[in-house]
């Protein structure tokens, strides 16, 4: 998703920008650009489709551009293709601007305002600067508000305006900005990242109010053309700039992948009371869980795959319905929720769209709503009724593996007090179920120190253009998460099949050597997920088995055996994710491929 910084201060503003730029590389984009306000107050642009070297070696061609501030973007194509000329920022008069997000009205406004043949892009985001600047006489604030009541969508924006040196505003609806006033001068960004080497203090620029930075303060105005009295709160960083960085890894995917029992123990450690699970340093009332009829679950991607696993382990247990739903598809499909449903949030970064979306939905259906988030105060966060906040810290790489994990935690530990506070659980039932989950840690750890003969196993996958996963029950579960891992990285497509669905027509696609990664941990369809295998072993399929350690397994079986710590049944996802992360990550590597900034993908999709 684009990456948004903004800085003016005492300091070389294009050093600042570049810097910043790649600190937000990871969130996904295609190309980057700078605009920095001249001595003369004339605005120097610089953009380039392509990483953020490219922009870095371009500027370094040119003559040395001394600016106290200015602006930087990096695009993830929405509107227009990628080149150099779609690449923010873009100019248009005494305007020049950044976006993040899609205006969706912006055709009709082209022709309401008249600037087709002014165009020089294929974007939203120039409209808006032509706009802007019919709409500019000599008070930004003016221009602005009236930019603002026309727009229909999200947007993020960092603006200057020729006349005004010094100065950056910005306004945002929906897509993030987080902003700072430092020693060094002052900041706004897209996320925290691009700040953390200036500050630890920050504050999330609040919806639809315009934030004026200049060289030591940021002011908040209103739309309504009042001072903001009520400044936003100052908020403290919970981690630290190397978090954000490598640390002697590859890879921040490899990095995030040991990272994850720390992240589990971070986040569960500080919830456990006497031996149950307790949210009260979180503000979760129990009331909460003993009030609801039905659970939703809400989410995208890996986050949704998480409450398919939750789903599968908790509905048995609280015996009332649990749905997930694609947060995209939710918004559309009628939702059966009411007052009486506990609708549960679940968003890495807190800021997906489509995610918050269904959020303001589910409050609009009258239920109550509990978010998963792994962002301090993200949008998903601030909206929700209450928040379960993961502590796995930073995540960087595009695909995600700590978060899932710890997303998964966090779902088990409120489905634990949710059987307690409903009498599905004995208090001792729910000291065993936190002792197992606290046993799939050290799980994690024996596979990850199992990684060179995951590797192995990894570089018979990469021949193939397919690749299935099957299992039953959990098991299938499970292996959605590792489909979505392979194919995201390695660009291998990969399905994931309930392993009793196959022979219903997709074993045609089963031939000699195409790859199958077998689950088969749940006790109670074990024979079953093992006859499964074999009709697919019998068709020619290279078999990938991933089994616990004390499974009897024909040794003809399997081409390759995983074996996975003995861990009970409902925890064996830990061990798994581990594993299939790894297969994902070796299969990427050995295709060469860029492992934490895959294709086509963004760390936080703040488009719909
Ligand atoms: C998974 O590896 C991807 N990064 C993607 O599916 C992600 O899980 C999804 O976009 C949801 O993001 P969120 O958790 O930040 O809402």
């Amino acid at each position: 998703m684009c990456g948004i910084i903004g800085y003016t201060g005492p300091l070389e503003a294009q050093k600042i920008l570049l810097e910043g730029l790649a600190g937000l590389e990871y969130r996904g984009y295609d190309s980057a650009g700078i605009a920095l306000c001249m001595e003369d107050s004339h605005i120097y642009l610089a953009k380039k489709a392509g990483k953020v070297k490219n922009l870095k070696e371009y500027c370094e061609q040119q003559v040395t551009i001394s600016s106290h501030s200015g602006i930087g973007h990096t695009r993830w194509a929405t509107h227009g293709g990628v080149s150099d000329m779609n690449a923010h920022p873009h100019r248009a008069g005494k305007v020049t601007l950044i976006h993040n997000g899609i205006i969706e009205n912006y055709h009709a406004l082209t022709e309401q305002f008249h600037v087709q043949d002014k165009l020089v892009s294929q974007t939203d985001s120039e409209v808006a600067a032509h706009i802007l600047d019919q709409l500019y006489e000599n008070d930004p604030l003016v221009a602005i508000r009236k930019l603002a009541s026309l727009l229909e969508g999200s947007y993020g924006f960092c603006i200057m305006f020729e006349d005004q040196p010094g100065a950056i505003y910005a306004i945002r609806n929906v897509s993030p900005l987080v902003a700072a006033a430092t020693h060094s001068g002052s900041l706004i960004a897209s996320d925290l990242t691009a700040l953390i080497p200036y500050t630890r203090e920050y504050f999330v620029v609040p919806e639809q109010r315009i934030v004026k930075l200049t060289p030591y303060k940021v002011h908040v105005y209103n739309l309504d053309d009042t001072f903001s009295k009520n400044y936003p709160e100052i908020m403290t960083v919970n981690w630290n700039m190397d978090a954000a960085m490598k640390n002697g890894f590859p890879h921040f995917m490899l990095k995030e992948i040991h990272e994850q029992p720390e992240a589990m123990q971070n986040t569960i450690l500080p919830r456990v009371n006497k031996g149950v699970p307790d949210f009260s340093d979180d503000g979760i009332p129990d009331e909460i869980f003993e009030n609801c009829n039905q659970v939703q679950i809400i989410a995208c991607g890996t986050a949704m795959h998480a409450g398919m696993v939750a789903r599968a382990i908790l509905q048995p247990v609280l015996r009332i319905p649990i749905s997930v739903s694609v947060a995209s598809e939710f918004r559309y499909e009628e939702p059966l929720i009411d007052k009486n449903t506990l609708a549960i949030i679940i968003s890495q970064s807190g800021e997906t769209i489509d995610t918050l979306a269904a959020l303001r939905l589910a409050h609009q259906c009258g239920s109550t709503t509990l978010a998963v988030v792994n962002v301090k105060g993200s949008t998903i966060a601030r909206e929700s009724d209450y928040v379960f906040y993961t502590h796995a810290g930073p995540e960087i790489a595009v695909a995600s593996t700590k978060a899932y994990s710890v997303q998964l935690a966090a779902l088990y530990m409120i489905g634990c007090r949710m059987a307690l506070v409903r009498g599905k659980y004995t208090k001792q039932d729910a000291c065993g179920f936190l002792a197992q989950l606290l046993d799939a840690i050290p799980a994690m750890e024996t596979i990850i120190g199992r990684k060179e003969q995951i590797k192995k196993a990894a570089a018979h996958i990469i021949q193939s253009p397919d690749a299935f996963f099957i299992g039953r029950g959990l098991d299938y579960a499970f292996s959605l998460e590792g489909a979505l891992k392979l194919k995201e990285i390695s660009y291998i497509h990969s399905e994931a099949y309930a392993a009793g669905e196959l022979k219903h027509g997709t074993i045609a696609l089963i031939s000699d050597h195409v790859p199958v990664i077998a689950i088969a941990t749940q006790q109670h369809v074990y024979a079953k997920t093992i006859s499964n295998i074999r009709e697919v072993k019998a068709r020619g399929a290279f078999i990938i088995l991933l089994v616990k350690e004390n499974a009897v397994v024909d040794s003809e079986l399997a081409d390759i055996q995983l074996r996975i710590p003995n861990v009970g049944d409902p925890f064996t996802v830990f061990p798994i994710a581990v594993a299939l992360q790894l297969i994902a990550y070796y299969a990427s590597l050995a295709k060469n491929l860029n492992v934490d900034q895959p294709r086509n993908l963004a760390k936080s999709v703040t488009v719909e």
